[in-house]
């Protein structure tokens, strides 16, 4: 069963509110560096095994800095994202660039940073030759699709509807064209999954990784130095969910690699929600008690704090601070203020009586969460906080303002 239990106290929680105000982010530091060296030594046996942590789960630099300290890499899509490593001094074999429909400028900017870039597709080769001319690169992959060879889930769909990655025969065909290019380290990368509990899945997709591994390397005679296998590692969202048994996935794709005789093949992956997830909550407080046709709850978060519930129907789980052992005798909608009828963080979840100004806290909102934030209807994003090892509150991002939501607008 999962363990439901704040790491900080009721005091705690009603200090923030009141210092940095409601809804806010509050992630656990402590949570954070177990899960980062529990990953690296369940790992620690393949060689060279990094996981470049996925930015875009949790693009906040303080939180980064504590993934860094702990020895991870990061993987960034887009300008900015790599914009944050180049503040933050990380530079070189510490960053993967996975991006697709990529454009000649965010080339440049990973070519400058001397990051592992990671091809989406043949067509970019051309661009991406233009950007090798700021320097030269130690690291290229390619990204697989495999198609019918493996299916998806509902977060990432089925690999034959995806826009990402090449077929084999394009794997093959862009190793031709790279091999001229006097790159250090040749990989491949796919992803295939998002949120996935099942252990065997990771191992199945190193399968597809090493056999598409051998036909490249006979077809287009170069050496494949590293795999990629992608984020995806599940989180149990719901209580009666087990935690992902990441050493189960280690020890099989160990095994793997002996068996196949490669063991020299360095292995990456590019885990974010699993990290981060389970250690980052949104903290929102009770506006109204509403009773329509259902319940409804009111809160000063909405579906632009945390979309997943409203886009993937996503279950988080809900404490109602101070109230944790009460019955849940009531079945209610928890509601935001944003204009569309999906601003529900729970449906029909049964939770003990909620009164006004109650203290709700969303539960695994740590990925994916604040950084999936919007601003329509002109609502504002929430602040973060780091929680640290030392029980100490530190604010890691202002919650925006309206200005900032309006400065870009021309009014005359
Ligand atoms: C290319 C890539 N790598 C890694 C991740 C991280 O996934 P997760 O946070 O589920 O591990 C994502 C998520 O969208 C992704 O698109």
């Amino acid at each position: 069963m999962k363990d439901l239990k704040l790491p900080l106290n009721k005091n705690e929680v009603e200090g923030i509110l009141s210092q940095y105000g409601s809804p806010i982010y509050i992630y656990d530091e402590e949570g954070i560096r177990k899960k980062a060296r529990k990953l690296k030594g369940s790992f620690s046996k393949l060689h060279n095994y990094k996981n470049f942590f996925a930015v875009k789960a949790t693009p906040t630099p303080a939180i980064l800095k504590i993934l860094h300290e702990e020895g991870m890499g990061f993987d960034c899509s887009s300008k900015t994202e790599l914009t944050i490593m180049q503040k933050m001094g990380i530079t070189g074999d510490n960053i993967f660039f996975t991006s697709n429909n990529t454009s000649l400028e965010d080339f440049q900017l990973a070519v400058q940073l001397g990051a592992t870039i990671n091809l989406d597709d043949v067509t970019q080769i051309s661009v991406f030759k233009t950007a090798l001319k700021d320097g030269p690169l130690n690291r290229v992959a390619v990204r697989y699709n495999p198609g019918n060879l493996k299916s998806g889930n509902q977060i990432i769909g089925e690999p034959v509807e995806a826009k990402y990655g090449m077929t084999q025969d394009q794997i093959i065909q862009s190793f031709n064209e790279l091999k001229q290019l006097n790159i250090n380290k040749l990989g491949i990368h796919t992803m295939v999954a998002s949120n996935e509990l099942i252990e065997d899945y990771f191992t199945d997709t190193a399968k597809i990784l090493l056999d598409i591994v051998d036909k490249t390397e006979k077809e287009a005679g170069v050496k494949i130095s590293f795999i990629n296998l992608g984020g995806g590692f599940g989180v149990n969202y719901k209580p009666e969910q087990a935690e992902l048994a990441i050493n189960k996935i280690s020890e099989s794709i160990e095994a793997l690699l002996k068996e196949r005789d490669r063991s020299d093949l360095t292995i990456f992956t590019e885990n974010g929600r699993y990290i981060t997830g389970p250690h980052g909550y949104l903290v929102t407080k009770v506006r109204y008690v509403m009773e329509k046709f259902k319940k409804y709850i009111g809160v000063d978060a909405s579906m632009h704090n945390l979309m997943r519930p409203g886009m993937y129907g996503a279950y988080h789980h809900i404490t109602v601070l101070g109230k944790e052992g009460l019955e849940p005798t009531n079945a209610y909608d928890i509601v935001g203020s944003l204009c569309e009828n999906n601003d529900k963080f729970a449906i029909d979840r049964k939770l003990p009586e909620i009164e006004e100004d109650d203290i709700l806290v969303i539960h695994d909102a740590g990925a994916h969460g604040h950084a999936m934030g919007f601003n329509y209807n002109g609502l504002t994003r929430s602040a973060e906080v780091l929680f640290n090892v030392d029980r100490s509150t530190k604010l890691i991002r202002r919650a925006e303002t309206t200005d900032q939501v309006l400065q870009n607008v021309i009014w005359e």
